[in-house]
This record gives C-alpha cells, structure tokens and sequence, in this order.
C-alpha cells in the first residue's frame, strides 16, 4: 500500500448541500463514481442538522441558498465538527467572497458550473487526504499521551510490577477503584494510568481534591447547583460529575468528605444519576469513579467515619501503594528517571549520579515518598555544578541520612540480592557511626578519631566521604594536607 493510498479512507463521506438540484445530483454522481459515500440535501436548514452527523467528513456547500446561506452552514459546521474539512461553491464568485469563507475555514473555493468534472472530485481528494493524515496524527497523539502517561510510572519492585499488572487489568473494567497509599506514593499517577489505557481515555479525567473545599462547595462542585439553592448560587452550576461524563472522576482524599456529601455520592453511584444541589430532577451520567486515600479507609469505617456502604461500593478494586521505603529497589530507576525529567526541564549538562549519593538516596527514609525524591532530584539537579549529581547536592536530612531512626530496616532491604543489602546496611552503620562519634565528641575531629582508634586525618577523609560533620571540623583539621585521595572505609581501618 503506497503512502497516498493509505493516508485517503477509502470510503469517506461526503456531505453535499446545494438548493440546485441539478448541480446536487451531478455532484452525487461524480463522487459517487470516485467511491465516496454522498448524503445530498437541497436544503441548507436540513443541511445544518446533518452538520451534527459524527459520520461525515467532508462537506461540499452552495454558498446562495434560500433561508439560510452557505456561509453561515460553514461557520456552523466549524463549530461543531471543526474536524469536517468544507469546499465551497457558488456560480456567483467574487475575491471578496472567496477570502471570507477561507477566513471561516473552508479548505477550498469551486466556482460553477465546474471547468470539467474532474475540478470536483480533484478538490474533494485533496480535502479527503488532509482530513485523514490530521484523523491519523490525531490517533498518534492520542496514543503517544496514553503511553507518557503509563510509562512515567517507574518502578521495578515486586510490589509496584503487581501494581502495574493490577492497573493494566482494570484499566478495561469500569469498576471502581480505590487506591490506598501514603502521601506521595503516587495515587494520582495510578489514577490518570489506569484512566489513559482504558477505552474512556479520550473522554474527560476530572480530578477532585475532597479535602480542599469546604462542605457545601464539594457538594456544589461535584453535584452542581441550581440557581438560588444556597447563598452565593447565582446561576445554574454544572457539576463535576456531569463534565466527567463518559470518562472518569478522581476523587482524592475521600476519607474526607463529610457524611451528608457520603450519602449523595452513594446514591450516584448506586443509581448513576446526579442531582444538582436544589433541583428536583436528576441527570444520568456514565462516570468511572477512582478514588484515592492516605488515611486507612477500613480504619475510618471501623471508627464510624465513613459509612460501611460507601466503603464497599468504592473498594471494588483495592490498589495499595506501599511507601518508598518498604521498595528501596525503586529508588535508583526513580532517581534517573527524575534526573532526566528535570535535566532537560532545567537544561544542564549533568548525566550522572556519584555512587555515594546514590547510596544516600538508598538509604533515605522518604517520609514524603516518591514526591520527596522527586522534589530532591530536581534541587540537586538545580544545584549541582558538576557532571553529576554528589552527596554534596543532597538535602543534609538525605545526605546524612542512615534512615533517620539509625538503623538500616532489613525488611526494607530484603528484596535486594545479599551483596548489595549488605554493602547499604553497612554504609549506614558506617555514617551512623561517625555521626555519632562526632556528636559524642561535640564535633572534635581528633578526640572523636582517638575514640575510634583510627588516625585523625583517616578519620577525616571517612568524614569527608560520608559528608558527615560538614563545617564541624575542627580548625587543626583544615589544613591538614598530607591526605591521600583514596576513597577510605572504615574496616579498612581495623576498628
Ligand atoms: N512510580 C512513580 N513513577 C514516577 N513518578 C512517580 C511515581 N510515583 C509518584 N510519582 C511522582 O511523585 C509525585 C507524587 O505523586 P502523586 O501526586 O501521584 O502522589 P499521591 O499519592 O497522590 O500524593 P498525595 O496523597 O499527597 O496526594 C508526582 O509528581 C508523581 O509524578
Ligand atoms: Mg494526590
């Protein structure tokens, strides 16, 4: 199949309006001949309703017609089906006319009766080849948006693969979701994924944070409002339900919507019906819910803050985010990943992080999760005046980090191979060490390295290699030149 050939549909159809019923049935038989599909009308107000027709791709229209004229049949058509690509015709030409309907967006101007029948059908193959290669970007892009959106989904975890199997099976199922996590985890990313693979992706995803409006104004947002129900209604509200329809609504931090709000949204989802605060007579909508929550919503039922019905209707699907730390497998993709995104966001020369940051990153609590790691990667990378991202670019709660409680959790390195569980947890017990030597010694480098049984300018490059003590040094150890660049570990020592 020849580029040509594919970029034109082979059956497109054509819409042809002219009051002349001659020239309307020329112009059916000639593209009828060339294999389009022709709906002709002699009537330009008929003409308009077919403007509405999801089906027609391109449209041919008289520009003199009785009651309504060509003119305004394309300015409609453009409004609504602005994807339409519309040749013009009139036996009347004049420069003035033509430049009007191409400003309007006509694609092509015929003046009848046509030179010869090929002047038609060459006019209507150009217009078909256009509509058809934008359709084909359209598809393109749609599917490029699609893929973005789950491919920036990262990870190589156990866990977050189920996750992401899990995600790829709902995504074609219009069950609700409910994705538990803790702040950060990236319940919202999930959300839009599952929305972007499933058939609903190009229709609407509104997201809804529950916890930033105050009662009335979720009720308001999410259900719409008529006029005049509540103080500050001064018209007519579309709700968020209503402008989801087809697609999908988020609603982030359920666990906070107050009871009588828990009792209307039960009540769509049960009848897939809204009704606008103050109307009597409701809409139906087809909406997919998600909804998100870093509170234990079993918890908040338990405790009587959520209603027990509204928890199962949402728990239909159940996707559980575990914390950052729990999958310290996930920090190194994650960290390159976001060195990428804010590398050419930011535009530096940097390709690369320095194993010991790496290492700090590893070891890191990440009490804000993934947004935590995210926010660091970026100020590194802002920072950061080498070809890599150092310990030294690093926040001192991450660079000094040994999981901020002291110990290297072993559950949260158990996924990894032996080796390297083992080669974090002892770099942890390393900086710990030194730390808390330093503290001891309030920051006296030779006392703290006597202490250690270790020689003081050893001692200091360990302190160096491991950022600890920072500017704490003691001044006799600032000109202490007779160091050697090796990088030091403390069992090389023999402590
Ligand atoms: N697996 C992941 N891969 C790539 N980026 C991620 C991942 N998880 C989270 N992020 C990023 O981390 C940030 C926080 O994610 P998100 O907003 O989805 O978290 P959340 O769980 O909704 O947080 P909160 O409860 O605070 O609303 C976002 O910028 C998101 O793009
Ligand atoms: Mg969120």
């Amino acid at each position: 199949m020849t580029t040509t050939e594919s970029a034109v549909p082979k059956k497109a159809k054509v819409l042809v309006v002219d009051d002349d019923k001659i020239v309307l049935r020329a112009a059916q038989e000639i593209l009828q001949r060339e294999g389009y599909q022709v709906v002709a009308i002699d009537d330009a107000v008929e003409g308009l309703a077919a403007a509405k027709d999801p089906s027609i791709d391109l449209a041919c229209l008289d520009i003199k017609m009785p009651n309504l004229s060509g003119m305004d049949l394309l300015r409609a058509f453009k409004q609504t089906r602005p994807d339409v690509e519309v040749i013009m015709m009139t036996a009347f030409a004049t420069v003035e006319t033509a430049v009007e309907a191409l400003k309007a967006g006509a694609y092509d101007y015929l003046t009848k009766p046509f030179e010869n029948i090929d002047v038609l059908s060459l006019a209507i193959g150009r217009a078909a080849e256009k509509k058809a290669l934008r359709d084909r970007t359209r598809v393109l892009e749609q599917a490029l948006v699609a893929k973005s959106q789950f491919e920036d989904l990262v990870g190589q975890s156990a866990q977050m693969l189920s996750v992401f199997k899990l995600v790829e099976t709902v995504s074609f199922s219009t069950a609700t979701v409910l994705i538990q996590g803790e702040s950060g985890t990236g319940k919202e990313l999930v959300a839009r994924a599952i929305h972007f693979r499933s058939p609903r992706k190009d229709k609407p995803f509104v997201a809804v944070n529950c916890s930033a409006l105050t009662d009335t104004l979720l009720e308001s947002e999410l259900f719409g409002h008529v006029k005049g129900s509540f103080t500050g209604a001064t018209t007519n509200k579309k709700g968020l339900f209503e402008a989801a329809d087809g697609g999908t609504i988020f609603l982030d931090e359920i666990g906070d919507i107050p009871p009588a709000t828990q009792v209307r949204l039960l009540r769509v989802l049960q009848e897939g019906e809204v009704k606008r605060v103050g109307a009597n007579e409701t809409t139906r909508v087809d909406v997919r819910v998600i909804a998100a929550s870093n509170v234990d919503l079993m918890k908040a039922k338990e405790a009587g803050k959520f209603r027990e019905d509204l928890f199962y209707r949402l728990n239909v699907i159940t996707v559980l985010l575990p914390p950052l730390r729990d999958r310290p497998e996930d920090i190194p993709l994650l960290a390159h990943h976001f060195l990428k995104v804010y590398v050419q966001k930011i535009g530096k020369r940097i390709n690369g992080i320095t194993a010991g940051a790496m290492e700090a990153l590893t070891c890191a609590r990440w009490v804000g999760n993934v947004r935590e790691l995210e926010n660091c990667l970026e100020r590194a990378v802002v920072l950061s005046s080498g070809e890599q991202i150092d310990v030294s670019d690093l926040p001192p709660e991450i660079r000094n980090s040994s999981r901020a409680g002291g110990e290297v959790e072993v559950f949260s390195l158990a996924h990894l191979p032996y080796a390297q569980a083992k080669k974090l947890a002892m770099r942890a017990f390393e900086r710990r060490y030194l730390t808390t030597l330093l503290d001891k010694s309030k920051g006296n480098v030779s006392c703290a390295a006597r202490a250690a049984g270790v020689d003081r300018s050893n001692f200091r490059r360990l302190l160096k290699q491991y950022e600890v003590g920072g500017r704490t040094m003691d001044r006799d150890d600032l000109d202490d030149a007779t160091e050697t660049s090796e990088p030091p570990r403390l069992d090389s020592f023999n402590v």
